[in-house]
């Protein structure tokens, strides 16, 4: 709870920073600069090439958590509940006690607004914590992606949606691809802080997906910023050990029992 309170104390104050991790190595590394480490259910595209979230399952989403586990120190640590995992009442709690038990996360994050309430709701009643997701929902989207708030009825949508979820007690709400000024007045207008995604500087903290920042990922999503290449030292070290072992350089005597 304590690690919840230092992220809903920081609105106004300093951004949030959320990055996701799919296994220990990068979440040890993620960990060191972030405020949440995010388990998503983009693993499914991103390690497994499907063509949607969808059809990620809970079992992928509990041994990679387990595997994040063991990485995140500091870092709150929310995992995503899978599509279909929350569609009832009923198995909503059953699914996320499961998840909460077997990877010592500290919430779930599940996407949806109004539909979804009383899910929450069960929840937060049994002491789980969750995080929102609104706008750009992935798992209800077939099809192309498309930003949120363009339309009046929209709108109106998602400015209801995120002040429901903030009186059913989420603690933060991460806004997909929402327009810029739908996004800045939806954190103003909340107490909790809203983690941003394609969804403008305005919101209180930002998330990506680590493996396409570091460009391990190949992606061209309008607000996917590269920040570094990293295939470029991987191949470098591939190279390396490839021609060493071509030369009889490696393993030399250093190397050898
Ligand atoms: O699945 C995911 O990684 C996410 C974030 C990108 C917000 O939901």
């Amino acid at each position: 709870m304590k690690k919840i309170i230092k992220i809903i104390n920081k609105k106004n104050k300093s951004k949030i920073v959320c990055l996701t991790a799919y296994s220990k190595n990068i979440a040890e590394e993620v960990d060191k600069y972030t405020d949440i480490v995010l388990v998503g259910d983009s693993l499914g595209s991103v390690l497994y090439n499907y063509s949607t979230t969808r059809k990620v399952t809970l079992t992928e989403m509990i041994n990679h958590s387990k595997s994040v586990r063991l990485g995140v120190n500091k870092s709150l640590m929310v995992v995503d509940m899978p599509f279909n995992t929350y569609a009832t009442k009923k198995s909503a709690l059953k699914n996320a006690k499961k998840i909460i038990k077997e990877t010592k996360c500290d919430a779930v994050k599940l996407e949806g607004g109004k539909k979804i309430v009383n899910q929450i709701k069960l929840l937060i009643k049994n002491k789980i914590p969750v995080m929102g997701h609104l706008g750009l929902l992935p798992q209800s989207t077939k099809g192309k992606f498309k930003s949120k708030g363009k339309t009046t009825k929209e709108i109106k949508q998602l400015i209801s949606d995120a002040l429901l979820l903030q009186k059913n007690g989420v603690f933060a709400i991460v806004l997909e691809c929402i327009k810029t000024p739908i996004a800045k007045q939806i954190t103003k207008n909340l107490d909790i802080p809203t983690i941003g995604i394609g969804s403008s500087v305005h919101c209180d903290g930002q998330v990506l997906v680590t493996d396409d920042l570091i460009g391990l990922n190949q992606t061209n999503i309008k607000f996917v910023k590269k920040f570094l290449n990293v295939k470029k030292y991987i191949n470098k070290g591939l190279r390396k050990f490839a021609s060493e072992v071509k030369s009889n350089q490696y393993p030399s005597k250093k190397y050898s029992y």
